[in-house]
């Protein structure tokens, strides 16, 4: 039997604070109507109607762990431009500590959906990795501020702002914090020295080749561990749940989703959920259980891509 699962007190997790570093960007929906085509190219003319914002990456993942109830605070770098001011805005009203560190040299991270007819018609990414001066005052920043956190989430989106990723876990191992990573790209040994990591299926597969059945992924796992240097792997598997791999044991989740609506983001909540339980001393393999619970919760919503205390402890 598996024992029933235990939250922190919600005044034990407000006293949490976990520091978020990484990729932000801003999820922007144009919704408009079409009604003709347009006359200078066989392309619809989209009449804008609303547009709506939503915080994206590691944005999401602090606004996941604020709505938990711990404390966030976000360390990014932005553009200087309206976008940054829009995120800021979102981060404020969520409640998110925003530490972005700005440079006019590079846009901030925009995806921009143009909606029309109720479907996605087009799709505008602008973005641009950021510059070394910018990425020094990032770490800069972080040596500061690590020491009046409890955990550290690094969230990986490949696209420039964890370039020194190695120097902040340093200065993490070195401030005695655990340190969390939701990874990307085919080289994990960059996060060397971190608590646990995250992947899904395809990040792992990336790195260690497609596994034919679960031992052979065991044994994949295992040699990954011993080489990245990183005691703990938290796989998550969309619908067949997650596992939890560590030196002594392996743990699995089954996928507790009711009714799954929208997924994405997903994977965000579950490292958000992490870290703020892990903030307030939980050992991981206890976390991992309420982090699979509330990955299950957020598929199953429309819209907030979060999960409340309430909603965790119910
Ligand atoms: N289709 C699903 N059915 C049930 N549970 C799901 C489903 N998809 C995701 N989950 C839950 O959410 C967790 C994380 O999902 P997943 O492994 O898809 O992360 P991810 O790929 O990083 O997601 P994203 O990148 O979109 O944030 C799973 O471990 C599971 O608990
Ligand atoms: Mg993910």
């Amino acid at each position: 039997m598996t024992p029933e699962l235990s939250i922190p007190a919600p005044e034990a997790l407000a006293a949490c604070r976990v520091l978020v570093v990484g990729d932000v960007m801003l999820d922007r929906y144009w919704h408009g109507v079409v009604d003709r085509i347009s006359p200078e190219a066989p392309v619809p003319v989209v009449r804008m109607e609303r547009e709506e914002d939503r915080l994206g990456g590691a944005a999401n993942v602090a606004m996941n762990v604020k709505t938990l109830g711990a404390q966030a605070t976000l360390l990014t770098v932005t553009g200087e431009d309206a976008a940054a001011d829009a995120l800021r805005r979102l981060l404020l009203r969520s409640g998110v500590v925003p530490l972005l560190q700005s440079d006019e040299a590079v846009p901030t991270i925009v995806k921009l959906r143009v909606i029309g007819r109720a479907q996605q018609l087009l799709r505008i990414d602008v973005e641009r990795p950021p510059a070394a001066p910018l990425l020094d005052r990032l770490t800069q920043t972080f040596a500061e501020q690590v020491q009046h956190h409890d955990v550290v989430l690094f969230s990986d989106y490949a696209k420039g702002a964890l370039a020194q990723v190695e120097q902040m876990i340093a200065l993490a191992r070195a401030a005695g914090k655990p340190v969390l990573v939701d990874p990307k790209g085919h080289d994990f040994r960059r996060y060397a020295g971190a608590t646990v990591i995250t992947p899904n299926r395809a990040e792992l597969a990336q790195v260690i080749g497609q596994w034919r059945d679960e031992s052979d992924l065991v044994r994949r796992v295992d040699a990954l561990r011993n080489e990245i240097r990183i005691p703990s792997i938290l796989l998550t598997r969309s619908e067949e749940g997650m596992t939890l791999f560590e030196p002594q044991a392996i743990q699995h989740e089954p996928a507790r989703a009711r009714e799954v609506f929208d997924v994405t983001g997903a994977g965000d909540t579950v490292i958000a959920t992490l870290a703020a339980l892990m903030a307030a001393g939980q050992p991981l393999g206890e976390a991992m259980r309420l982090a699979n619970k509330a990955g299950g919760i957020v598929v199953g919503k429309f819209g907030t891509a979060a999960v409340s205390y309430e909603e965790l402890a119910a």
